[in-house]
């Protein structure tokens, strides 16, 4: 996987540059990697924390993996291969949205260190923040927002991250929010503040 099959093909550079198109946006582009448990509240961050950026005039794209499992990922399941394929793919697709000068919010379980370290070495130096979202199973379980944990556990979704597949949290994120103890609004002023100080957005 992810060896290249095609031969004979000629990389095209590109006129307009990454510079130009961040300049012509007014900021930078970057990948905001969103990672946790099902039901953590990485969508529900990621949507939030763009709401924010759109008000402030920033060029913005969630990708969403219940989402994206209905396109570009229909073919895929919930082996770990299917789940490295389907982070190697977000995770190029990712790197196009911010060479194309866009903030790119990505939301997906990701549970592999090694699939989001691709996805990190892929993109441009600077680019990638790995954001946790920090919920305990028990407290996910509780929430169970689309009562897949219950079906999980009624061994009805077999594979089922935190129950019988497994979530590797992230070592060193950039962030790490709190999502259980933290309101949305708090969690989305973590993350913009992080951002600040990284000097990707005023
Ligand atoms: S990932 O592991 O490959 O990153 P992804 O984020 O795309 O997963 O999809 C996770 C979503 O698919 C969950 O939020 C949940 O709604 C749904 N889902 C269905 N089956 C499973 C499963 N076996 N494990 C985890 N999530 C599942």
């Amino acid at each position: 996987m992810g060896q290249q099959k095609s031969s004979n093909v000629v990389w095209h550079e590109s006129i307009i540059k990454r510079t130009d198109r961040e300049k012509l946006n007014g900021h930078k582009g970057a990948i905001l990697w969103f990672t946790g448990l099902s039901g953590s509240g990485k969508s529900t961050l990621a949507h939030a924390v763009e709401e924010q950026l759109y008000g402030q005039g920033v060029h913005t794209y969630v990708l969403d993996g219940d989402n994206v499992r209905h396109g570009l990922c229909s073919d895929l399941g919930f082996t770990d291969e299917d789940r490295q394929e389907n982070i190697r793919r977000i995770g190029e697709m990712a790197k196009l949205f911010a060479d194309a000068g866009i903030i790119v919010l990505t939301a997906f379980i990701s549970p592999f260190i090694k699939d989001r370290e691709r996805a990190r070495s892929v993109a441009h130096e600077g680019d990638f923040f790995e954001i946790y979202c920090d919920c305990s199973l028990e407290q996910c379980e509780e929430r169970d927002v689309k009562g897949l944990y219950k079906k999980a556990r009624a061994g009805e979704i077999p594979e089922f991250t935190g129950i019988s597949s497994p979530y590797e949290a992230p070592v060193n994120p950039e962030v790490r929010v709190n999502t259980e103890a933290l309101s949305v609004e708090e969690s989305v002023i973590q993350v913009l503040d992080t951002l600040r100080e990284k000097g990707v957005i005023d």
